[in-house]
C-alpha cells in the first residue's frame, strides 16, 4: 500500500520533470533542482521505512549519556528558557550540559568598545548551576555576531589588546564554571581560497593568522580548568574532505605552536534530504586522527534541516531521526567524542525558523530537533536514546 503510494508520487514527479522540459531554461534549472530532492527524499524514505527506532524506558537523555560517561545536551537561550517554564523543566529533564545560544558572542557582551554586559549569560550559568548542568561558552572569536561600533573602532594597532582583553575578561568571569569553551568559532573557509584555507575574517585581516594561537593562549590564561575547543562546521559529509584536511593541518599546526588546544567541536547542520553523501568511515578516520593529535571531540551544534522533505509529519520525522541514527551510530564508535549537544532541544524553538537556507518551500514548520513544539519527544528523540544506550562507556 505504502510502496503503491510511493510509486504513486515517484509517476508525479517524472510527469513534473516531463512538463518542465517544455518550459524556458531558468525555470526549468530550479525546478529540476527540486525535483531532484525530492526524489532524493522519496528514496530515503523508502530505505528508512524498516526501522522501528524502539527505545527500552524512559529514561531522559541526559541519564542515558551519562550511564556511558558521555555528555548529552543542547544549546539555550536566555530568552526562553526565562519565560517558557514548561520548556525550562523540559531542559532540565534532558540536559546535562547547557551551551549559550547566542548570550556568549561579542555583539551580545559587548554594548560598547569599554562595556561588557553579563546579565544574560549569568543567568543562563546560574540555571545550569540550578539544575545541575554543565555550562559550556561559545564563542571568544568569530567573524560573526560582531558589534555594530566593532568596525569602526577595532584597528590593526588595537586589534591584538582587543582581542585579549576580550578573552581575559570573559574567560576570566566564567572561569571555574565553564566545562568546554569554543575558542575560536569558524576560521577555516576554504571559498575564500587564503592560505592553509583560513577564512578572510576580520580577525586574519586585522592580526594574521596567528590570532588563534594568541585566542588560545589567552582562553588558557584565564581559564585554566576549561577545555578549550576549535569550533567547525561542513566537516560531516563525503565532499568535505578537504575542509577535514585543512582543519586537521590546524589543530597540527596550533599543537606544533604549542597553542593550548584540547578539543575539536564539530557543529553538524545535518541535512535531511541525502543531497549530500554520507561516508561514516571517512568521518570515523578524520576523528581518528584529531584523537592521535590528543585531542578530544565534542558534537556541538546537531540538528537536522528537514528542508526537501515531504510534508508529511510522519515521513519527515522518520527520514530525520534515520539521520541522526546514521551520524551518532558513526561518530560516537570514536571514543574521544565525549559529548553531543543539539543546537536547541525543540522544534518550538530552532535558529531554523529564521535562516532562509533552512525553510522549507511549503512554508510548514521546521521539525529538525528532538522534542517537537508541543515538547513530545520524536523518533529524532529515539533515535538520540538508541545511539547512546547502544555506544560502548567512555
Ligand atoms: C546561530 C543562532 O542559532 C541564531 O539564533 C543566530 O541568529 C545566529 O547564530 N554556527 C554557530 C552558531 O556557531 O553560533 C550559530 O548560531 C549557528 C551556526
Amino acid at each position: 500500500m505504502a510502496k503503491n503510494r510511493l510509486m504513486t508520487r515517484r509517476r508525479t514527479v517524472m510527469l513534473g520533470l516531463g512538463l518542465l522540459a517544455g518550459m524556458g531554461f531558468s525555470t526549468v534549472t530550479g525546478g529540476l533542482k527540486q525535483l531532484k530532492s525530492q526524489m532524493l527524499a522519496l528514496d530515503v524514505q523508502q530505505r528508512v521505512k524498516q526501522r522501528t527506532f524502539a527505545v527500552a524506558g524512559n529514561a531522559p537523555l541526559r541519564d542515558r549519556a551519562t550511564a556511558k560517561k558521555l555528555l548529552y545536551g543542547a544549546a539555550g537561550e536566555y530568552r526562553t528558557l526565562s519565560s517558557d517554564k514548561e520548556f525550562a523543566a523540559c531542559f532540565a529533564r534532558e540536559c546535562a550540559i547547557l551551551v549559550p545560544e547566542g548570550e556568549l558572542k561579542w555583539k551580545a557582551l559587548r554594548p560598547g568598545p569599554d562595556q561588557f554586559d553579563f546579565t544574560k549569560g549569568d543567568w543562563l550559568a546560574e540555571f545550569a548551576q540550578t539544575h545541575n548542568m554543565l555550562f559550556r561558552g561559545h564563542t571568544l572569536v568569530w567573524h560573526e555576531a560582531l558589534p555594530k561600533w566593532f568596525a569602526d573602532t577595532v584597528n590593526k594597532e588595537n586589534a591584538e589588546q582587543m582581542l585579549l582583553k576580550h578573552i581575559k575578561t570573559v574567560a576570566g568571569h566564567y572561569a571555574g564554571k565553564i566545562h568546554s569553551w569554543d575558542v575560536v568559532n569558524e576560521a577555516v573557509f576554504l571559498e575564500d581560497g587564503l592560505p592553509d584555507g583560513l577564512r578572510n575574517s576580520p580577525w586574519l585581516q586585522l592580526l594574521g593568522p596567528n590570532y588563534i594561537n594568541m585566542a588560545f593562549r589567552a582562553a588558557a590564561a584565564a581559564d585554566p580548568q576549561a577545555l578549550l575547543a576549535y569550533n567547525d562546521f561542513g566537516l560531516d559529509y563525503q565532499d568535505q574532505e578537504p575542509k577535514r584536511v585543512a582543519v586537521l593541518k590546524l589543530l597540527e599546526r596550533l599543537k606544533s605552536q604549542g597553542a593550548p588546544v584540547q578539543a575539536l567541536g564539530i557543529q553538524a547542520h545535518l541535512w535531511g534530504d541525502n543531497s549530500r553523501n554520507f561516508n561514516p568511515k571517512m568521518l570515523k578516520a578524520f576523528l581518528r586522527n584529531v584523537a592521535d593529535l590528543g585531542l578530544k571531540v565534542l558534537i556541538t551544534e546537531l540538528d537536522v534541516s528537514d528542508k526537501n522533505l515531504p510534508s508529511d509529519v510522519s515521513a519527515r520525522d522518520r527520514i530525520v531521526a534515520a539521520v541522526y541514527e546514521d551520524y551518532l551510530s558513526a561518530v560516537l564508535e570514536e571514543s574521544a567524542v565525549i559529548a553531543v549537544l543539539t543546537w536547541g532541544l525543540s522544534d518550538r524553538y530552532t535558529w531554523f525558523d529564521w535562516a532562509d537556507s533552512r525553510k522549507r518551500a511549503d512554508g510548514l514548520p521546521v521539525r529538525p530537533l528532538p522534542l517537537d513544539r508541543g515538547l513530545k519527544r520524536k523518533l529524532a528523540w529515539n533515535a538520540i536514546a538508541r545511539t547512546l544506550s547502544q555506544t560502548s562507556n567512555r
